[in-house]
Order: C-alpha cells, then sequence, then structure tokens
C-alpha cells in the first residue's frame, strides 16, 4: 500500500487492509471513489448523500468505503502505512497511582481485544467495561470504515511497570528546540493511542470504547483531533494537502523503496533486553500550531519560496511535476538557486541530512479561534522511524536553525513513544516486553 499521504478506495490486502472482505454480514453495493470518479449517483450508492433502504430484517448496506477493513494482527501494527483515513483521535494516558505491570498487562489484553473487534466493525467486546450488550451503537451501520488503533508506550511507562532496564535508548528525550513553545500538559504520557478511520463516527466510536477500557488502570493525559481528506472526494488518489494549502507527503519514503523497511521499522537481533520492540518504531508527535492569518497575506509565490515546491500541484520549484526529483543545484537566469537555501524542502530532504529520513503521516486540527481572535489550527505531525536520532531529531535540528517556514508556525506539545511491533494471533500489544 502507499505510505506517501495518497489513499485508494479499497486495499489490496498487502498491508492488511481488505476491501469488503470479512463483512459478510452486510451488503456491498459499490465504491464511493468509483463512483466519485465516474460520476454515479452518490447518494443512490450510499454514498455522501443518501443511503439505501434495506428491509427491517437486513443489516445496512455498506459502500467500499464502509467495508474497507484493515487487519489488526501482523508484523507491524496498523496505522503506520495504512493510507491517510479522514478522521483522527490521538490520545494519551498515563497509569493511575498504583497501578504497575499487572494493571498494565491487563489494560494492553482488553485494549488489543477491543481493537480487533472494532476494527473488524463489531462492537468492542471485550466483556469488562463494554459488553456486546453495552455497546454505544455509535458506529452501527458503517462498517470497520479503515480503522486502526495503534498502541504507544512512553519513556515514563517504563518506571511504572518496573521495566527501566528494558527501556531503549530512542525513548531518551527529545533535546530542546530553540523554537519550542511546548505545554508539558499536553505532552508525552504514559501510553499513546493513534486511532484513524474514514468515518467520524466510527473513529469516535473507537475512542469512547478505547476510553472507557481504560479504567481503572489509566486516565486520559491529553486528547487532540484530526482531520483529512475524505476518500474518494477526488477522483484519483492524490497526495493530501494540509491547512495551508500545501501538497504535503509527496518525498515520503515508499513502502517499495528497498531502505523503506530499515528507515521506518526496528530491526530484530539486536540487544535481548530490546527485542520486544522488532517490527515496531517510534512516533513522534508535535502539535504544531500555523499562523495562518500570517500566512495567507503572503502572495502565492512567496509561500512557494518557503517550501520549494509549487502550491497549485506540489512540483519542485526546480521543474518538472509532483514526483519530479528535486534539483537542488538548479539555478534561474538570475543565477539564484531556483529552490531557496532556506526552503523548507530542501532542507528537510534526506540528502541534506546525512539520510535522515521518516515517514509523515500527519492529521490536520481545527480546536476553533484562540482569544486572540486567530485560528487555533494546525498539524499534527506524526512522524515514523526505525530511530528518532536518525530521523526527526536531526531534522528538527536543523529547521530550527533556519526554515523559511519557522516564522508561520509554532510548535505547541509534543510526544515520543516506542510502537511495539504488530501482536501475532493470539498475543496482545506489548506482550513480548510485559510478559518475559
Ligand atoms: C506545520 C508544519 C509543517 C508543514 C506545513 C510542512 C510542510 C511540508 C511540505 C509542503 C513539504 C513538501 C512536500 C513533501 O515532500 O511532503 C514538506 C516536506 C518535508 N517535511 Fe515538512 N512540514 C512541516 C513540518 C515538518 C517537520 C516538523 C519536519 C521534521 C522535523 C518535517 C519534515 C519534512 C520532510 C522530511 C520533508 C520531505 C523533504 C524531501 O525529502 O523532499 N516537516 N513539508
Amino acid at each position: 500500500m502507499s505510505a506517501d499521504n495518497s489513499r485508494k478506495a479499497s486495499g489490496s490486502g498487502d498491508d492488511g487492509v481488505r476491501g469488503g472482505a470479512g463483512i459478510s454480514r452486510r451488503r456491498l453495493i459499490g465504491s464511493a471513489g468509483a463512483a466519485g470518479a465516474t460520476g454515479l449517483v452518490l447518494g443512490a450508492a450510499g454514498g455522501a448523500t443518501g443511503y439505501v433502504a434495506t428491509r427491517p430484517d437486513e443489516p445496512a448496506a455498506l459502500t467500499t468505503v464502509g467495508s474497507t477493513r484493515v487487519m489488526f494482527h501482523g508484523k507491524h501494527q496498523p496505522g503506520i502505512t495504512t493510507p491517510l483515513q479522514a478522521r483522527g483521535h490521538l490520545v494519551a494516558f498515563d497509569l493511575v497511582p498504583g497501578a504497575g505491570r499487572k494493571e498494565a498487562i491487563a489494560l494492553m489484553r482488553r485494549w488489543s481485544a477491543a481493537a480487533d473487534h472494532l476494527m473488524a466493525g463489531e462492537p468492542a467486546g471485550s466483556g469488562a467495561a463494554d459488553g456486546p450488550d453495552h455497546d454505544t451503537g455509535i458506529a452501527l451501520d458503517a462498517g470497520p470504515s479503515s480503522l486502526t488503533v495503534t498502541f504507544g508506550f512512553g519513556r515514563t511507562f517504563f518506571e511504572r511497570t518496573g521495566l527501566t532496564g528494558r527501556r531503549p535508548p530512542g525513548l531518551d528525550p527529545l533535546p530542546p528546540f530553540s523554537s519550542d513553545h511546548i505545554d508539558a500538559e499536553r505532552s508525552n504520557g504514559d501510553l499513546w493511542v493513534q486511532i484513524g478511520a474514514d468515518d467520524a463516527l466510527v473513529a469516535f466510536h473507537a475512542l469512547r470504547a478505547v476510553q472507557k477500557e481504560a479504567a481503572p488502570a489509566a486516565r486520559v493525559r491529553w486528547q487532540m483531533n484530526g482531520f483529512n481528506r475524505a476518500p474518494g472526494a477526488t477522483a484519483q488518489p492524490m497526495t493530501a494537502r494540509n491547512l495551508m494549502g500545501q501538497v504535503d507527503g509527496t518525498n515520503n519514503p515508499k513502502p517499495a523503496e528497498s531502505d523503506f523497511e530499515r528507515r521506518v521499522f526496528v530491526p530484530g537481533g539486536t540487544e535481548a533486553k530490546y527485542d520486544w520492540l522488532a517490527g515496531g518504531s517510534y512516533a513522534v508527535v508535535r502539535r504544531i500550531r500555523m499562523l495562518l492569518d500570517d500566512w495567507e497575506k503572503l502572495p502565492v509565490a512567496r509561500q512557494e519560496q518557503v517550501i520549494g515546491r509549487r502550491k497549485k500541484d506540489g512540483a519542485p520549484l526546480s521543474g518538472g511535476t509532483e514526483t519530479t526529483a528535486m534539483d537542488l543545484d538548479r539555478a534561474g537566469s538570475d543565477g539564484k538557486l531556483l529552490i531557496p537555501d532556506n526552503a523548507h524542502a530542501r532542507i528537510s530532504s534526506p540528502g541534506t541530512n546525512s539520510g535522515a529520513a521518516m515517514l509523515r503521516r500527519p492529521f490536520s486540527y481545527h480546536d476553533g479561534i484562540s482569544a486572540d481572535g486567530t485560528p487555533d489550527a494546525g498539524l499534527l505531525f506524526i512522524c515514523w522511524q526505525a530511530d528518532p536520532l536518525r530521523g526527526f531529531v536531526p531534522v528538527q535540528r536543523k529547521l530550527d536553525r533556519g526554515d523559511a517556514l519557522s516564522p508561520f508556525i509554532r510548535h505547541e506539545a509534543s510526544g515520543l513513544f516506542a510502537v511495539p511491533g504488530g501482536a501475532a494471533d493470539g498475543e496482545y500489544v506489548g506482550q513480548r516486553l510485559l510478559e518475559s
């Protein structure tokens, strides 16, 4: 599957994504993506504007959007290489005072069971806080809708569970950056859950289940809510745009590239005490406010110089189309570099950072208007890498010193989490850490 922020109407199965599979109890009636592409009647196809009446004893019919299922069990956790979803919730939890390893084991068991059910389009149903009879019903009729639930452990989790000896060096605190405006209360946390789905109700249903199953072991520390373009809104899969209007995600590492696994996932065969993280990854989460009132005053040509790419189609200013490689040495007739020295895409590119690379998989957010009258909006920046010291840290250090984008953004919250590999059948996420 693509990890370049583009999306497909249905999955092909090579990334644990199944279009329509396993939804035998619902009737699949068409693809919203295809309907969008061909101009078929979306309402009649159960898409954006209407629904199909079914007999009272028949479950609701589903489009491809509703029926697409991502598998919970696998080598890697879902929600890393899964195409960007339309809705996202990021939630950090702290274990309650007195809770330790035993409670953490029970919690990860409950959460994993719930995620498995929810991702199949079923009630959370693990029993403790939310049995099938007590399901909220919020997601009824919508199918799995590409739901993914991903779990991570923060640095403090290891102290709380008596496992500091197995805490990998990759969880050492991120260094401070000069442009940081970090709110500690909205940062880090013992546990982190990322929820993504192509339907807002399905995402909220999973959020409620995860929150309820957290009791009595853990309490919410912070929560952030985000969004991306809806599936099927464009006729062809396209790279997403962020709230500055830029095409964002073009130069992400691609799963087909030979060094993709090495860059994104932690390899096996390292020291035995860190083996539990094999097949896992590190997520760096930054809530980055966009100073949109200032940004939107810039003429488009200036905005393009700030990034080094054309706004309309994401093509590099050195020429070509969106997918043409940037030519960082190319100058215009005036002798000036076409992609300026301080352009964001130049400064962050692996070629100028000794190969440092990460998979960026963000959600946009909008939390209304701040006290000063400006929009509280921006990017829930999430990047995935095998080692933060060879991904986020060196790149952010460089951006911090001279990125032309800096005057228009503000990093307001930060998190670093170790995300274990996927749970095998019969296993829960983190079992190899918590029970060996
Ligand atoms: C609100 C903040 C940000 C915005 C609006 C933004 C926007 C963009 C855009 C439009 C591109 C060019 C298209 C692409 O290849 O995706 C890009 C590239 C990139 N950005 Fe950002 N970015 C932000 C923050 C960051 C941060 C914090 C980092 C990492 C520390 C980062 C790392 C990168 C990387 C690695 C690339 C690809 C460079 C390449 O290989 O060509 N960005 N960003």
